[in-house]
């Protein structure tokens, strides 16, 4: 990870040595380093060119504010999926002619304020959801614009739990009702189709599924044009992979080379493209800070119990996943195998499994891969205050959130 490394055996991010955060400001601590930001996007950009492709971040993975306002800064759209993303969006002066709304369960608010705001695009889930969003709209003197969300059913071949372009999965309209619920859309009289719109799976490390969905939704927009619909954009949604440990996932110049190779092979090369990328825009841009609190061996494993938990980092909890674990300050000295683990009152709180480390209590961990669905997914199970989250910016650093407090975790309760 070029903006988190080792110089004279401390671990710095971009100019700053990540030591000298922690003891200033604490742990756990969450760094994220602006200039993997803008490298990430450029990745992006890169392979865009000319090409008539908007970036939609999908915001779901990091939506601290200095994060959202960088994107800003670069020129990116936003994909959300609540009100409350929206208003982080407008917070930092996003365009809302780049938004695009997505998600399963949109109430009635958040289609006021996005219709309000003046969104690119809802992309719609279901039939009632059509319904709705149409009578909103009309109300406001408005009309929607819609793209359907499809299921195409192909395997994304990722984690269940983060795979969604499967038939039992609850997201999207099946692709063989789609025709159907457009021709609905149509007809209801606050809507106006422009899209259409599919997100098969997060963590993606083959690029061939969004091929088996890019031919079905061509096959869609076909059928949609001789039934005198007229598609503007194609969203293809996010789930680009990162490499947390020997992954080679496909570049976005990789995906969008060859999607455009068959556009144009099948005479739609005029559609303008909508990616939502979250995780590979940010996913390595951040590492989580923890301090090791004690080390205790038993005799089926070693335990670094760390001031790091599931509440701050939950996906090796509930996915399984590997994040990297590196001291800041690496030791010589025999090497042991530890299972990283944090103080809350579950088996399933740990952060790492079995990694060989030479390293002694009071010693500073980085997590590695810690920039998406980290401090996104943070709780304050076992009452423990959210971490606060640093950006790194050459040689200086800005608190970008402030540690929660006890007091704040209390904030709005009452007894009888
Ligand atoms: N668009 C839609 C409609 C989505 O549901 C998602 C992610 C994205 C875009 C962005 O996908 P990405 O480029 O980040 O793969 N918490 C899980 C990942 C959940 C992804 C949810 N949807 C994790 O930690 O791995």
């Amino acid at each position: 990870h070029p903006y988190f490394q080792y110089r004279n055996n401390v671990l710095y991010a971009e100019d700053v040595p990540l030591d000298h955060l922690a003891h200033g400001l604490g742990t756990p601590l969450y760094v994220y380093s602006r200039a993997a930001l803008k490298a990430a996007w450029e990745t992006y950009r890169s392979a865009i060119g000319p090409l008539p492709v908007l970036v939609c971040y999908g915001m779901k993975a990091n939506s601290n504010l200095a994060v959202l306002k960088e994107f800003v800064r670069l020129g990116a759209g936003f994909d959300i999926v609540s009100g409350g993303e929206l208003k982080r969006a407008l917070a930092v002066g996003a365009d809302p002619a780049k938004i695009v709304f997505s998600g399963v369960g949109k109430q009635v608010w958040e289609m006021r304020d996005a219709l309000a705001a003046g969104v690119k695009c809802f992309n719609v889930e279901s039939e009632g959801e059509l319904r709705r969003l149409s009578d909103v709209a009309q109300e406001m003197g408005m009309r929607a614009p819609v793209s359907l969300r499809v299921n195409p059913d192909v395997d994304a071949q990722t984690h269940p739990y983060i795979s969604t372009g499967l038939k039992e999965n609850k997201f999207g309209i099946a692709i063989e009702s789609a025709l159907d619920v457009y021709l609905t859309a149509q007809a209801l009289p606050g809507l106006e189709i422009v899209g259409v719109d599919c997100h098969i799976g997060s963590q993606l490390t083959d690029i061939s599924p969004y091929f088996d969905a890019l031919e079905k939704l061509l096959d869609l927009i076909g059928q949609l044009d001789q039934a005198g619909i007229r598609i503007a954009h194609l969203d293809l949604g996010g789930g680009l992979g990162i490499r947390y440990t020997d992954e080679t996932p496909p570049s976005p110049k990789a995906l969008l080379d060859q999607v455009f190779e068959r556009l144009n092979a099948r005479g739609q090369g005029h559609l303008h493209l909508i990616l939502e990328p979250g995780r590979s825009l940010v996913g390595n841009a951040g590492v989580l800070l923890t301090t090791v609190q004690y080390l205790k061996h038993s005799d089926a494993r070693n335990f670094a119990i760390v001031d790091a938990a599931m509440n701050d980092l939950l996906r090796p909890a509930l996915y399984d996943a590997y994040h990297g674990v590196q001291p800041l300050r690496p030791r010589a000295g025999d090497l042991v195998e530890y299972d990283i683990v944090g103080p809350v009152c579950e088996s399933a709180d740990w952060l790492a499994k079995g990694r060989a480390l030479a390293i002694q209590q009071g010693d500073v961990l980085a997590v590695e891969s810690a920039g998406a669905y980290s401090m996104a997914m943070a709780s304050n199970y076992n009452t423990r205050a959210r971490a606060a989250e640093v950006m790194v910016d050459g040689s200086n650093y800005h608190v970008v959130r402030q540690r929660e407090t006890l007091d704040d975790l209390l904030r709005g309760e009452s007894t009888l």
